[in-house]
């Protein structure tokens, strides 16, 4: 269950060069570079002769060359040289093209239908490459469907669970704000006088904290987390913000890109705390990896089996319903057929 006509994230900037990449979207093959001009190109990765993939091959100029028996394909996708012959044979077509933007230090795909390719509707990641935040940002494969790391990033009570030696504290009295709008879901988490979590008292924040998560889910899958403290019981008590930006590629039905940002509004020029975020959040993200992929293994083992909802997880079942109905809209026969 996909939307197709949404923009995705496909690749952080910084993975696109001159080497063909080659990523599963959506459940197609995809192969990503870059024009000599640094235009970024993303074109099916499957060769329209035998069907070998293109990531395989070489550029060559601002074209891909198939690595198996040398078809070549323009930027378009168009076939433009086929090896024996003076110009490709009639008929050969090429590969499919897919629009590209690139904003935010992300590399975003649309694929669904072309000319509805908006790019006012690529939502706002600008903390990644706002001077006024430093942003440390990574890209994890995990094999667990898009929605599991939906709903694990707006019903944040797992953080004193999952987390509980990286970057959570114990909040689990936290009060619940929602607000479903035409386009958004929105949870705000606010806890009192809770202890900091271990990484910021390991940056020199006061052991007890007031906290504020405002979580904000833009469907089908990219998810922003304003997170607030403020110390307590110090002479003067600093308010600290971090802006956790999420993007949720489904690469399958139970794998995904993950692509995270943490933008902090402190100490934003010390290298050293920037490499520090980077790891803690690696070394708390790789505990979610973890769960979220046992669980992907204990649905596939018995979907059918029950489950049951509490307060906290009103977020995740509006989300799912939002994505559900935009799918239904989108595609009314896929969805009756499921
Ligand atoms: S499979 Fe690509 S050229 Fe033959
Ligand atoms: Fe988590």
């Amino acid at each position: 269950m996909f939307l197709r006509n949404c923009w995705y994230v496909a690749a952080e900037a910084a993975e696109l060069g001159r080497a063909p990449l080659g990523r599963i979207v959506l459940g197609e093959p995809v192969v990503f570079y870059r024009k000599e001009d640094g235009t970024a190109v993303a074109l099916e990765d499957r060769c329209c002769h035998r069907r070998a993939p293109l990531h395989k091959g070489r550029l060559v100029g601002d074209a891909v060359q198939c690595g198996y028996h040398g078809f070549t394909f323009d930027a378009t996708g168009t076939c433009i040289g086929v090896p024996g012959y003076d110009r490709p044979p009639v008929g050969i077509g090429g590969v499919r093209s897919y629009p590209l933007v690139e904003r935010h230090r992300f590399v975003w795909i649309w694929m669904g239908e072309r000319e509805k390719a908006d790019p006012a509707l690529i939502p706002d990641f600008h903390h990644n490459d706002d001077p006024a935040w430093a942003a440390p940002s990574a890209y994890l494969p995990v094999g667990a469907n898009y929605l599991l790391l939906v709903e694990n990033l707006i019903d944040l009570s797992h953080v004193a669970f999952v987390h509980s030696g990286t970057i959570g504290s114990d909040d689990t009295k936290a009060s619940l704000e929602h607000d479903r709008g035409d386009a958004t879901v929105r949870v705000v988490r606010t806890a009192k006088d809770i202890p900091s979590p271990p990484h910021m008292q390991r940056l020199g924040v006061g052991a007890r904290v007031d906290m504020t998560k405002a979580i904000t889910f833009h469907p089908p899958s990219a998810i922003t987390i304003l997170i607030t403290w403020t110390e307590r019981a110090t002479a003067h008590p600093r308010t600290l913000h971090v802006m956790v930006l999420n993007a949720i590629t489904p690469e399958s039905e139970h794998s995904s890109h993950y692509f995270w940002v943490a933008a902090r509004d402190f100490d934003i020029a010390d290298a050293n705390v920037t490499e520090f975020y980077r790891r803690e959040v690696i070394k708390a993200f790789n505990e979610d990896k973890d769960m979220l992929e046992a669980q992907q293994a204990s649905i596939d083992l018995a979907p059918g089996a029950p489950t049951v909802n509490v307060h906290g997880d009103w977020g995740g079942v509006q989300a799912r319903r939002m994505v559900e109905r935009l799918v239904e809209h989108e595609a009314p026969r896929d969805v009756a057929a499921q």
